[in-house]
């Protein structure tokens, strides 16, 4: 496995890959790998990347004034280890300077599926994200990158992203994984302790609580907005930023007539912000 803190020789291997006409796959993360990642590399294989690339790059744009850029969980020596053993050839691991040179002025926004939800408890946080991954798509000039759904905005984001400025490139989702009793993988988890790692399950509870009324023939948004809702309140130890019902495909509050919907939801549990989400479909058991 190659690694590259430059943008020049990690488009050079790019471009390698592709002169010799094989189908380069990417998978950006900010580090500190779990299965949700590694998962995300064997999707890229599977929709036939011979040549997988990750780049590990915790973004400061990303973050707002208080938020946790600095205490981010870090460990490249594991998350190194991790990739080469899913078979990835190469790692794009810049630093500040090398993603943000001294002159740096240009940033990507996107307008609609930014703002609601998360775009509205984090100001700037998807204007960080859509700069960044389009940087990272330039460099890296994959035939597809691989995002994970439970960030369920941001993969909508860069997906509008792509489509709006022509970007040459397949955006690929793939499902949330899960540990053993629900609770969604995330970097963030690391500071889970105790009580709040026990407490950071009412998220999941609050879906699947939605996602059982949905299933006895519940279609009405608000019913199961309450029922996860209320399954949240009932921990004391979590603090609801949001719950609501978009349509899975533009994120719009009118859901269309087909039934289909997300459920997306953001919590504080201690000092960890979570969110999650589900996307609920077909007929009533
Ligand atoms: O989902 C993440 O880990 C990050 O937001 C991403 C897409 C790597 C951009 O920094």
């Amino acid at each position: 496995m190659e690694t590259f803190l430059g943008p020049e020789a990690m488009r050079a291997w790019s471009e390698s890959r592709r002169a010799e006409g094989k189908r380069v796959g990417f998978v950006p993360t900010m580090g500190y790998l779990h299965e949700g990642h590694t998962s995300l590399v064997r999707i890229a294989r599977k929709m036939g990347c011979h040549a997988v690339a990750a780049s590990i790059f915790v973004n400061p744009t990303q973050f707002g004034p208080g938020e946790d850029y600095e205490r981010y969980p870090r460990n490249e020596e594991r998350d190194l280890a991790m990739l080469s053993a899913e078979g990835v050839a190469a790692v794009f691991i810049p630093g500040v300077k090398e993603m943000y040179p001294e002159g740096h002025q240009t940033h990507v926004e996107v307008t609609g599926v930014s703002q609601g939800l998360c775009g509205a408890i984090r100001p700037g946080h998807f204007r960080g994200v859509a700069t960044v991954v389009a940087k990272l798509l330039l460099i890296a000039r994959p035939h597809v990158a691989v995002f994970g759904e439970k960030d369920y905005q941001q993969l909508a984001v860069i997906r509008a992203m792509a489509r709006d400025l022509d970007m040459d490139v397949e955006i690929a989702g793939a499902p949330i994984v899960r540990e053993p009793d629900g609770l969604a993988m995330s970097s963030r988890n690391k500071y889970l302790e105790g009580e709040d790692r026990k407490a950071a399950l009412c998220l999941y509870k609050g879906l699947c609580a939605a996602r059982d009324l949905y299933a006895a023939g519940v279609r009405v948004p608000e019913k199961l907005v309450n029922v996860a809702r209320a399954r949240i309140a009932a921990e004391p130890r979590a603090k609801l930023e949001y719950v609501e019902a978009r349509d899975p495909e533009t994120l719009s509050p009118s859901l269309p007539a087909s039934g289909r919907m997300t459920i997306l939801l953001a919590a504080r549990v201690g000092p960890a912000r979570l969110i999650d989400n589900i996307t609920l479909e077909g007929k009533a058991a």
